[in-house]
């Protein structure tokens, strides 16, 4: 157990090379598997202190990390419901959620972190600082956007709340170091785009917690479809993931290769609500689960995984049909 600790404290460390440019996202270095391979879980819409079968989601998570071994996982946001963690000092309720749920060793690794909107109603800074950080250090929310860079694959972790106009009327969300709205999303939108544009890696998977298009029951966010989403598009993004909607869900564009996937079924789940839509829905559940991935530079494949760790749904992407090169 100390020994574990001890190599904890050494992955962490140095996933933790933060560098920054003027004007550019922050950006965390992780390097891939020896291999150059890499595993990834990724999971949303969860801290619920265990209820609504997030421990059972969580057991499962620790039971196919350890069988792909994962080299880290991605939150979609939402991590602390209703209203995110009450303040940095809210160490219990960061615990009860977080720490003392996803217990696996095979989680025992990073966990890079994007807001949601019930993190938003909460102290929305919370999540970024050293207090919170140094009750797990797996926690890492080194901005409200960044860019995790592992070798073959890049992640751009993008704050999405803001974009959504109707949360602006909503007292309580917290804007410190957010407002004013536009010149917010007009710095992050810019800083994504050179990122995107100046990213040499094989696979360039953008990260948030709203939709863009979904069929489940929150359905598209239409900021996300007039702002990020042509922006993704241009800038040869493969991937899209999102989850803000509590189900598992691929979709796949008319009009271009980015994949639309949500992945926000970390703990309350069966909302029994739909959305038409006329993108090419490949596969919807409406349950509780998680999606893994592993990377390699020739393939990616990717699964959905339900409360049991069943495969519910799995494909691949090569690399010809969908990069730049
Ligand atoms: C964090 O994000 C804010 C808003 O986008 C930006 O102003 C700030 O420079 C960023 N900090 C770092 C360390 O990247
Ligand atoms: C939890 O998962 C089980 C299946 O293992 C399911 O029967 C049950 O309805 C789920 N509970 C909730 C609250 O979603
Ligand atoms: C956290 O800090 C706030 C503001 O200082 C205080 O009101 C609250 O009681 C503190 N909570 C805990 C759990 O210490
Ligand atoms: C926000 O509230 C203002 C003032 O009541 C109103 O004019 C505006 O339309 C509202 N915006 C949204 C997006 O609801
Ligand atoms: C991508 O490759 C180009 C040319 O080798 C280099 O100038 C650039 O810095 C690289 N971009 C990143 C983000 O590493
Ligand atoms: C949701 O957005 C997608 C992508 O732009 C679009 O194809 C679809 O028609 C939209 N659905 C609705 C209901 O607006």
């Amino acid at each position: 157990m100390v020994m574990m600790a001890t190599v904890l404290v050494a992955v962490v460390a140095a996933a933790m090379l933060v560098a920054q440019a003027v004007g550019e996202l922050a950006r965390v270095e992780h390097a891939p598997k020896e291999d150059g391979s890499l595993t990834v879980l990724a999971v949303g819409d969860w801290g619920r202190k265990g209820q609504f079968n997030q421990t059972l989601v969580a057991t499962q998570m620790g039971v196919i990390g350890e069988q792909l071994d994962v080299d880290f996982v991605l939150s979609t946001g939402d991590n602390f419901y209703n209203d995110g963690l009450a303040g940095d000092n809210d160490t219990a309720g960061f615990r009860e959620s977080f720490t003392d749920i996803y217990t696996a060793t095979s989680l025992q690794k990073p966990w890079y972190i994007v807001l949601g909107n019930h993190d938003y109603t909460g102290d929305a800074l919370a999540q970024q600082s050293a207090a919170i950080r140094a009750v797990d250090s797996r926690w890492t929310s080194v901005n409200k956007s960044f860019v995790v860079d592992a070798g073959i694959a890049e992640f751009f972790l993008v704050d999405t709340s803001p974009f959504v106009l109707r949360y602006w009327n909503d007292s309580k969300f917290d804007w410190r170091q957010v407002a004013p709205r536009d010149t917010y999303l007009s710095n992050l939108l810019t800083d994504l785009g050179d990122a995107l544009l100046q990213s040499n890696a094989t696979w360039k998977i953008v990260v948030g917690h709203h939709t863009i298009s979904s069929a489940c029951g929150h359905g598209n966010t239409s900021e996300l479809v007039a702002m990020l989403l042509p922006l993704l598009k241009a800038n040869g993004a493969h991937m899209y993931l999102n989850g803000h909607d509590h189900c598992l869900q691929r979709i796949t564009s008319i009009d271009s290769p980015l994949q639309l996937v949500t992945s926000g079924g970390g703990s309350k789940a069966w909302a029994g609500k739909f959305k038409e839509t006329s993108d090419k829905l490949e596969f919807m559940y409406d349950g509780q689960g998680f999606l893994s991935m592993r990377l390699t530079a020739a393939e990616a494949s990717f699964a959905f995984h339900d409360v049991a760790g069943a495969v519910l749904h799995s494909w691949k992407l090569t690399k010809p049909t969908c990069t730049k090169n």
